[in-house]
């Protein structure tokens, strides 16, 4: 059966990367979630999707100018009532040990080289005994590369934009487990024969009905979703 994982947590209907968020997802019955990592200025790991606090939070500026203090004052549900700080992957990791959900950490380390950011997060991930249920992703593919080498036992997944040729090769020679496409960049042919190959497909963001029939009707290992409640009453039908 298709795994259902909650993207950015339920993310459709709470603010994104919040315990809330996370919490709901978890509620709703997701299989996993799938949460974006930065660094602060001294060097926590937070959960949060975009370089800068900007949109999803009421402060402003660049999470890596932000001691973990600091940030923690910001409220990340700008648009909601109820107050919500970022997260610390720490404060994630310690609630996943209550719960089987799967975890996928998307790196966000494409666009600043967040040294250190590999070794902090498979350290925790290590320190909360939760390697066999993380997957760590980027579309960062040395940060892949790297992570795997570090850690050999948790899961990597390349993130992709685009298509590529024979994808479960490339996975294959980067000792990744899995990919994660885009959904619409790849055909069901290239999913089928990716996971025909061994390799765990679990494309983003997919939040229309017709691309979850679409990939529930191929069995694709996993989508990856901002409304988990949604995926689930489809994935009813099959
Ligand atoms: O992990 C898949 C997806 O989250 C990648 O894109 O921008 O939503 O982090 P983005
Ligand atoms: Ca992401």
């Amino acid at each position: 059966m298709t795994q259902i994982f909650a993207h950015r947590g339920y993310s459709a209907s709470f603010a994104e990367n919040t315990m809330g968020a996370f919490f709901e997802a978890e509620k709703a019955g997701a299989d996993g979630l799938e949460l974006d990592v930065q660094l602060t200025k001294d060097g926590e790991v937070v959960v949060i999707h975009d370089e800068k606090v900007d949109r999803t939070t009421t402060g402003s500026g660049f999470v890596k100018d932000f001691l973990f203090k600091e940030i923690r004052k910001l409220n990340a549900n700008k648009k909601g009532l109820k107050k919500e700080q970022i997260p610390s992957l720490k404060e994630v990791l310690e609630w996943l040990q209550t719960n089987n959900l799967i975890c996928n950490i998307e790196l966000k380390n494409g666009l600043l080289p967040y040294e250190g950011m590999e070794e902090k997060v498979v350290q925790l991930v290590r320190s909360y005994g939760l390697s066999n249920r993380i997957i760590i992703s980027s579309f960062n593919h040395y940060s892949i590369v790297y992570s795997y080498r570090i850690a050999p036992e948790i899961e990597t997944a390349p993130l992709f934009i685009e298509s590529i040729y024979m994808p479960w090769v490339y996975a294959q020679s980067i000792r990744s487990k899995g990919i994660h496409p885009k959904h619409s960049a790849m055909s069901d042919n290239i999913f089928t024969n990716t996971m025909d190959n061994g390799i765990a497909v679990r494309p983003y963001t997919v939040n229309k009905e017709a691309d979850m029939h679409r990939l529930f009707n191929i069995n694709c290992t996993a989508i990856i979703t901002d409304d988990p409640v949604k995926a689930i009453r489809i994935r009813k039908q099959y």
